[in-house]
């Protein structure tokens, strides 16, 4: 069994890459999905990432994951990092790896290590090795600072904003170019934990037949994973100038209409929603990273909820569907 019907009309043409691409966080959602469409398009890559564990990648490439070059090293090991990644020669670095909300609430100082520092460590490295596209992710929760404004103020949310003013700083006095990307609530295959998981849950609960509700109502995020991943791919197909960074929101679709499509596609999927809002904007516009980066797919919502149910009710036939968390 292979899951390419998720990636066969994402891939991209190789002729604006000249050189491997590093991707950190390699073994995470966002990560696992990137290192699927570069291998599959045929762009050298390389996965770095604290651990060697490959099961969301294997989840999205199947058996050829075997194939992908990775590299196990922290990235708050600036030494061990710069080696990794130098001996590579890269054209380009996807910066993903860190720890999500709970997590940096959980332990805020390794949340700053990993977020902040690990960040540092990679514009350092762009800065020596005179790399000219460096892509990193910020997130929509930069947005709640400074705090008393209108969306959620975390930890997390501060640590993304120090980096987007730390690569302004890298261009400003090193000329270190890079874009920061404000990710909203991505979902799809591999999205298995962080606070905006929960829709992606409920499609999961809806394929092994288990009641599931979801926290939040209301309108909503809903960026595919697909062109998420997308976007930060497009981001590194030309040499950068400046220091800059977007938001990304995907489709803005309500929760409800979301619960609806997936009950379209099984009518007896227990899903309901509670009445929270999400506390952060769900409609943010995504026209001036385009315009940046140049254009990529946009994905459906009703695409991306049928895609993502496909890809785990397949997986369920032969008994790899993964449970849900608790
Ligand atoms: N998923 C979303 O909705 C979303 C939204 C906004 C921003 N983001 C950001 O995008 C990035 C990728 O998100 P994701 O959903 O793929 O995250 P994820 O949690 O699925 O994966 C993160 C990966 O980083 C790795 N990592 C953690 N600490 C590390 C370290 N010290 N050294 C090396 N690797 C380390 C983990 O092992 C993991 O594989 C993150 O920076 C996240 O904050 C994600």
């Amino acid at each position: 069994m292979n899951l390419n019907f998720l990636t066969d009309d994402l891939l991209i043409k190789t002729n604006n890459f000249d050189g491997p691409v590093i991707v950190t966080g390699a073994g995470g959602c966002i990560g696992s999905w990137i290192l699927t469409i570069l291998y599959r398009s045929g762009i050298p890559c390389i996965g770095v990432d604290l651990s060697d564990q490959k099961d969301r990648l294997e989840l999205i490439l199947g058996k050829e994951t075997s194939k992908i070059k990775w590299e196990v090293c922290d990235i708050t090991n600036l030494k061990l990092l710069k080696k990794v990644i130098t001996s590579y020669n890269p054209s380009a670095i996807i910066h993903l790896a860190g720890l999500q909300v709970p997590f940096c609430s959980s332990d805020p100082a390794l949340g700053a290590r990993v977020n902040v520092e690990g960040t540092i460590n990679i514009l350092e490295i762009a800065r020596e090795a005179s790399i000219k596209r460096t892509v990193y992710a910020s997130s929509v929760a930069a947005l709640g600072m400074p705090p008393k404004g209108p969306w959620k103020e975390t930890l997390y949310g501060a640590y993304k904003l120090a980096n987007e003013h730390t690569a302004f700083v890298y261009w400003q006095d090193w000329q270190v170019p890079s874009i920061g990307i404000r990710p909203n609530i991505v979902y799809g295959l591999a999205r298995d934990q962080g606070m905006s998981s929960k829709n992606t849950l409920a499609i999961q609960a809806a394929v092994l037949n288990e009641s599931y509700q979801i926290p939040f109502n209301g309108k909503y995020s809903w960026l595919y994973v697909g062109e998420a991943a997308l976007a930060f791919i497009t981001s590194i197909s030309k040499d950068m100038t400046g220091a800059h960074v977007f938001n990304l929101n995907g489709s803005c679709e309500t929760i409800e209409n979301g619960i609806h499509m997936i009950k379209e596609l099984n009518e007896k999927a227990d899903i309901s929603c509670a009445n929270q809002l999400f506390p952060f904007p769900p409609d943010l516009d995504d026209h001036p990273l385009r315009k940046h980066i140049g254009n990529y797919p946009s994905i459906s919502v009703k695409r991306g909820i049928e895609d993502t149910y496909k890809a785990f009710w397949q997986l369920n036939l032969v008994g790899r569907c993964p449970a849900l968390p608790e």
